[in-house]
């Protein structure tokens, strides 16, 4: 079987150390793992199929030789260095919200739009996180009866900014149990105890770009530029994992229980829907999981036709990791 040079850029962040442990887990080819990160973090040491791999400094001459790689290390370092790498004859496989939009670079959920994939130019870009799980959880309905409207509020945690949020959440929680002042600085309230409804800068028309992401993103993912899509993302003290309420407006009417069907069959979900048995998608069952979770599933009593859903998946998974690793697997594949 062909093998490959595989770099991770960001590789000490949460996403990218998320990477490297799922290109083990689903043994992805890898001749040679190369990890970047900036010169903060050059020379730590991460174990990858039992050989250690140092972290160097990300450099404009480090894609020499790659065939792929995994970006995680932020907007600007997408900026810089993916068209180096591209240059290079690297494959890039880009985390952030830089190439997302834009026309030339494909924007792929493995279980949605797999096609796009071979459309690529060097760049792909994998979708947000609460863009990702709400995408899957709304393809079956969409290939079955259609989609006009979804309304989306998010139930985001803190991993989702990284792993100076995951260090903030747990300080505070210590600080306001021992009675001592609870000290914010990635966010502009503390999480701790507290729900936020606030996921990245706001726009002239009151919505975040995070809620923005996710019409945007999602009418590029299905090609239907014709759904509207209103969210309300709010980041709330959980570690791992991001819930979502979606209410879905459908073009045809469908019942509970077909979309229990349609939705248990699909590639990559996992239906928990036994409410009389307090069974349904929780965040903290979701960590460390690849599945998209859909629970709560019933007929919406504002959009005739249509249904709700509660989607919760781990963000640094499906939301980041796991999908970028499917991508490149789906190249390989080619
Ligand atoms: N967290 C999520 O759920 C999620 C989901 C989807 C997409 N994303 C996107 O993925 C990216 C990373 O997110 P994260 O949550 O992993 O953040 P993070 O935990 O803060 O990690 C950031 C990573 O970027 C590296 N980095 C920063 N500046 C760099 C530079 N100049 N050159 C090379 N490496 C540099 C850091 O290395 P050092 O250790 O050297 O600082 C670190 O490895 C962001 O674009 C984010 O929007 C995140």
């Amino acid at each position: 079987m062909k093998s490959y040079n595989v770099a991770v850029v960001g590789a000490t962040g949460a996403v990218g150390e998320e990477m490297t442990r799922v290109l083990e887990q689903r043994n992805f080819p890898v001749k040679q793992l190369s990890l970047f990160a900036s010169h903060r973090s050059a020379g730590k040491e991460y174990l990858h199929k039992g050989e250690t791999v140092k972290v160097k400094e990300l450099k404009d001459t480090s894609f020499q030789g790659i065939d792929i790689a995994l970006f995680s290390g932020g907007d600007d370092v997408s900026k810089h260095f993916a068209p180096l790498a591209v240059q290079s004859g690297t494959v890039v496989i880009d985390n952030g919200k830089y190439y997302r939009m834009d026309p030339q670079v494909p924007l792929v959920v493995p279980e949605v739009n797999p096609e796009d994939v071979h459309q690529h130019q060097g760049i792909i870009a994998n979708p947000n996180c609460s863009t990702i799980q709400m995408v899957v959880a709304l393809k079956p309905i969409f290939n079955a009866v259609g989609i006009n409207k979804v309304i989306c509020s998010t139930y985001q945690s803190v991993s989702g900014t990284g792993k100076e949020a995951i260090e903030e959440l747990k300080e505070q929680t210590e600080a306001i149990i021992s009675k001592k002042e609870a000290k914010a600085s990635v966010y502009p309230y503390q999480i701790a105890f507290n729900v936020l409804p606030h996921i990245g800068s706001f726009g002239d028309n009151g919505y975040t770009s995070e809620e923005m992401k996710m019409l945007n993103e999602t009418r590029k993912i299905l090609h239907a530029d014709h759904i509207m899509v209103s969210a309300t993302t709010v980041r709330v003290p959980v570690y791992r994992a991001h819930a979502e309420d979606i209410h879905i407006e459908t073009q045809k009417d469908i019942s509970p229980e077909k979309a229990r069907e349609l939705l248990s069959n699909f590639p990559g979900i996992k239906v928990i829907d036994e409410p009389e048995q307090n069974n349904y998608p929780l965040s903290f069952k979701a960590e460390g999981k690849d599945e998209v979770f859909v629970g709560r599933i019933r007929r919406d009593l504002v959009f005739n036709p249509g249904l709700v859903m509660w989607v919760v998946s781990d963000n640094l998974r499906k939301g980041a990791a796991l999908n970028a690793v499917q991508i490149a697997e789906l190249l390989v594949e080619k």
